[in-house]
């Protein structure tokens, strides 16, 4: 079995002698959308193939972890003064695994306060930029605790290990631009472990790629991944799937070289209509899509007649996520207001881009917390 890479968070015991009463971290992370997507898993949370993705620039969680000397050595965790918060039992779980990888960690009990910057229940999942925030503030904690000093990048590595664990798409958030999670022979150092960034091949012109989020409906996920990804183990094409995303992933891979928008949006939008085909061809059939998301499709579609670049792609959920290249950003945006926004809940919707990854927040209050 490997070496966990955070046991060396176990070299150093000098913080027996001087562990800080109180120690507080604050890092903002981004949520990021895949263009080959992640489903199914094997144990310990590792990936049936690679799946890729673009981080964002305004979808992101911003967290603040307090940590409280804790001599009962057990594990407090507190999430915006809410005892009954709906993110508790997921980050307990996830505090319980990271504590005996860390056993500094659990000396201390965590008060946590976390919010994102997309508008309450947009229907766009907050695990993964949630995740790796919070993953972030640990590592951070642990590092001041041990007084280790660990240099930023491979702190962000450290978080893509960990953080994998509460949520694996997480994984990918802790670099800007283009991450892959997953091992694969066509790019050195890649892993099932953690997520590595890929930007030195990706062509200069997709790191201003934008992203219109279409907020279809508010409503929150009625489909948890985690159930989602164990249908994978016994989904009557789930060898069909892994063949098919490893061949996209071959071609995303060569178009994303290249910056060939329209090898890269058709395969996006193949994957998107797939994960939703594994979904509705799983046991139970979901259909998270709803009528507006296939009439936002055909626009879509129709509008490349016109001679605009522009494909969607989409999570496990009704909303869209239109993909374009910066230069068109003018007429997209008459195209989104006159076409598609009617066909959107309340019009909303979210001018997202590639983005530049996580970054520290140093002494924030509450009051530093703002909507974007
Ligand atoms: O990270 P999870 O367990 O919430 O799974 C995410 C799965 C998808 O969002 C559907 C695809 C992906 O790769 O992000």
């Amino acid at each position: 079995m490997n070496r966990s890479p955070l046991s060396e968070f176990l070299k150093d015991t000098s913080y027996h002698d001087g562990l800080p009463q109180r120690i507080i971290s604050g890092w903002q992370s981004p949520s990021n959308i895949a263009f080959i997507k992640y489903w199914g898993k094997r144990p310990e949370q590792l990936p049936l193939y690679p799946s890729l993705s673009m981080t964002l620039e305004r979808s992101f969680t911003q967290t603040r972890v307090v940590a409280t000397r804790n001599d009962k050595r057990s594990p407090g965790l507190l999430i915006n003064d809410n005892p009954v918060h709906p993110f508790l039992p997921k980050l307990s779980r996830f505090l319980t695994w990271i504590v005996t990888e860390i056993p500094v960690l659990q000396r201390f009990r965590f008060t946590v306060t976390t919010r994102n910057s997309f508008p309450h229940s947009t229907g766009i999942a907050s695990s993964a930029s949630g995740f790796s925030a919070f993953t972030l503030c640990l590592l951070s904690i642990a590092s001041k605790a041990t007084s280790l000093v660990i240099p930023n990048e491979h702190l962000l590595s450290l978080a893509s290990y960990a953080s994998r664990m509460g949520s694996g798409s997480a994984c990918r958030s802790v670099y800007g631009g283009y991450t892959v999670w997953g091992k694969t022979k066509l790019l050195r150092g890649s892993s099932d472990q953690e997520a590595i960034s890929v930007n030195d091949i990706i062509h200069p012109s997709l790191l201003s790629l934008r992203d219109a989020i279409l907020v279809i409906s508010r409503k929150p996920k009625t489909l948890s991944s985690s159930l989602g990804h164990e249908t994978m183990k016994i989904h009557p094409f789930a060898a069909g799937r892994i063949f098919q995303a490893k061949d996209h992933f071959k071609n995303m891979l060569s178009g994303l070289k290249t910056g060939d928008m329209q090898q890269i949006g058709l395969l996006a939008e193949a994957e998107a209509l797939s994960l939703h085909a594994l979904l509705m061809s799983a046991p139970g059939g979901a259909v998270v899509l709803e009528p507006e998301s296939l009439m936002v499709i055909r626009k879509i579609r129709a509008s490349r007649a016109l001679g605009i670049p522009l494909f969607f792609t989409l999570d496990a959920g009704p909303n869209v996520h239109l993909l374009y290249p910066e230069t068109d950003r003018d007429a997209v945006g008459t195209f989104i207001e006159t076409e598609l926004l009617p066909l959107c809940e309340y019009s909303l919707w979210i001018d997202d881009s590639c983005g530049h990854g996580p970054r520290e927040i140093s002494g924030i209050t509450d009051s530093d917390f703002s909507l974007v």
